[in-house]
């Protein structure tokens, strides 16, 4: 039950303090990223923990402005690895190391909450300039970027569409 309060407790936070999260802490949030499920545990995803606030800054204008990147202290790029799941075609390319970048955010999502911090999957930018700013091989694609700190907001629940599950 307590895992279910916790996934239904989850928010996104966009506003949080500029105290730096402990790297014990982050370890453990990568930990949880590395449990998800991947496709044939391929693991076709890697994680970038960015502390560099002039590199975050630089991450702000790839993504319209939101500045909350720069303001929290840390924030884990994650990408979809083309290299790793090679074996898998182009099914391989297109889906699944997307699918095991995406498993891995929200398994992160959830132990940033649990530890009582506060994250956002941020995907709306541009993946070539956010690229560029990190100086990633072509075979990596940012699929997130999730800045990570303690929360200075509690935001409320976003409301759920009812029109979207379908028993057959
Ligand atoms: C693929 C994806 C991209 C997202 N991109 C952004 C983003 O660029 N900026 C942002 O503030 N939130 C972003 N979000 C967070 C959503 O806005 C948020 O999950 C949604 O409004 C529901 O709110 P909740 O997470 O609090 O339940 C993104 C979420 C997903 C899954």
């Amino acid at each position: 039950m307590e895992l279910i309060e916790s996934i239904r407790d989850r928010r996104s936070v966009r506003k949080m303090d500029t105290k730096p999260v402990p790297r014990e802490m982050i370890e453990q949030i990568l930990e949880a990223g590395k449990s998800a499920p991947s496709a044939g545990n391929l693991q076709a995803r890697d994680f970038f923990v960015v502390t560099s606030k002039e590199m975050r800054e630089r991450f702000v204008n790839a993504a319209l402005g939101q500045k909350f990147i720069a303001i929290a202290p840390v924030a884990i790029v994650v990408c979809a690895n083309l290299e790793k799941i090679e074996s898998y075609g182009q099914r391989g390319k297109e889906l699944y190391c997307i699918q095991d970048a995406s498993a891995s955010c929200q398994n992160m999502l959830l132990a940033i909450h649990g530890f009582g911090l506060g994250g956002c999957w941020i995907g709306a930018f541009d993946e070539l300039a956010v690229s560029k700013i990190m100086g990633l091989p072509e075979h990596l694609r940012p699929v997130a970027i999730i800045p990570i700190g303690y929360p200075t907001e509690s935001p409320k629940e976003r409301r759920k569409r009812t029109d979207d599950v379908h028993w057959i």
